[in-house]
């Protein structure tokens, strides 16, 4: 399967994954708009080219989760989408537009809409998790401090932490607060499409399925797009609709958990059919997975 052209996916805000039906997927009444297209993409650090002609999309409302081995370049595609790297080839297109070609101003515009959570939680340390969640704020707006409190407190709250944690330094937070920190600050504008980066990394199980299903519930109450890298075979089968798998510098294949498990190429195979998938596979439906996963 190739992963330019599948099937659009459901525009349900939650897919469940469901067990294999012996009737063929259902298509979306109309067709998903993709938020974010990626073609020919191409990117090299020296002589070590990361990605090669790599294409990719992600449609509005859904949970895309991008799975790889170490250094297959997750984490540089996810940079590249939201313009941090420049590639050396190819075309990405956020919300319709091409990043690399619009002026500044456009460009930032663009960028409002976007949320990041990066790989290391990436909170300044020197500031309270309040002064954290401010920073977008500021570079975006003129508000008066009692305004800015609020709105700060809000994504706090959205982030599953207590009003107590915001006078906190990052490092007197557990690290699943810390994710819920820098989530509070990518939530802080109001954002269309959220990018996390292996966001349940490091997490003990119980605090991976908590962020999980709050993930969840901001995806469907805030009709989010969510690009998550991620490692996590349990977050692969509770919360993403689909899946792109990248591996020899492009994504190989994209589809459903059910769809990629059918697949012969050796690494998907092993990623998918080895001890941990069997493992976060085994209380399908979704929502036992989470609960028994433990
Ligand atoms: N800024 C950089 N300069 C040089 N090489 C880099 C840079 N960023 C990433 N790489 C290399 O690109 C490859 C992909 O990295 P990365 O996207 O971080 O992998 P992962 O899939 O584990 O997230 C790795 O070999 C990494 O060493
Ligand atoms: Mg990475």
């Amino acid at each position: 399967m190739s992963g330019g052209e599948r099937t659009n996916p459901s525009t349900e805000p939650i897919v469940p994954i469901v067990p294999v039906a012996p009737v063929a997927a259902q298509e979306p009444a109309a067709p998903a708009e993709p938020v974010i297209r990626v073609r020919g993409l191409t990117n090299r650090f020296g002589s070590h080219e990361v990605h090669r002609d790599l294409d990719l999309d992600l449609y509005r409302g859904e949970v895309l989760g991008v799975v790889g081995g170490s250094g297959t370049g997750k984490s540089v595609l996810l940079r590249s989408i939201i313009g941090l790297i420049r590639p050396a080839a190819g075309t990405i297109e956020v919300l319709g537009q091409d990043l690399a070609r619009l002026p500044e101003a456009e460009r930032q515009a663009i960028e409002r809409r976007f949320g990041v959570l990066f790989q290391d939680g990436a909170l300044f340390s020197a500031m309270t998790v309040a002064e954290n969640v401010a920073v977008p704020l500021r570079e975006q707006f003129r508000l008066p401090p009692a305004l800015m409190q609020e709105i700060v407190a809000l994504k706090i709250a959205l982030a599953g932490l207590e009003p107590e944690a915001a006078a906190k330094y990052p490092s007197e937070l557990s690290g699943g607060m810390r994710k819920r920190a820098g989530l509070a600050r990518a939530l802080a504008l109001d954002p269309e499409i959220l990018f996390l980066d292996e966001p349940t990394a490091g997490l003990d199980p119980i605090s991976a399925a908590a962020f999980d299903e709050l993930i969840v519930k901001l995806q469907s109450a805030l009709g989010l797009t969510v690009f998550m890298v991620t490692h996590d075979l349990d977050s692969l089968a509770t919360i993403c609709d689909r899946i792109a798998v990248l591996a020899e510098g492009r994504v190989l294949a994209s589809g459903t958990l059910d769809e990629l498990r059918q697949l012969t190429h050796p690494w998907i195979r092993a990623y998918f059919h080895g001890p941990r998938a069997r493992a976060a596979l085994a209380g399908k439906p979704a929502a036992d997975a989470a609960a028994t996963g433990l």
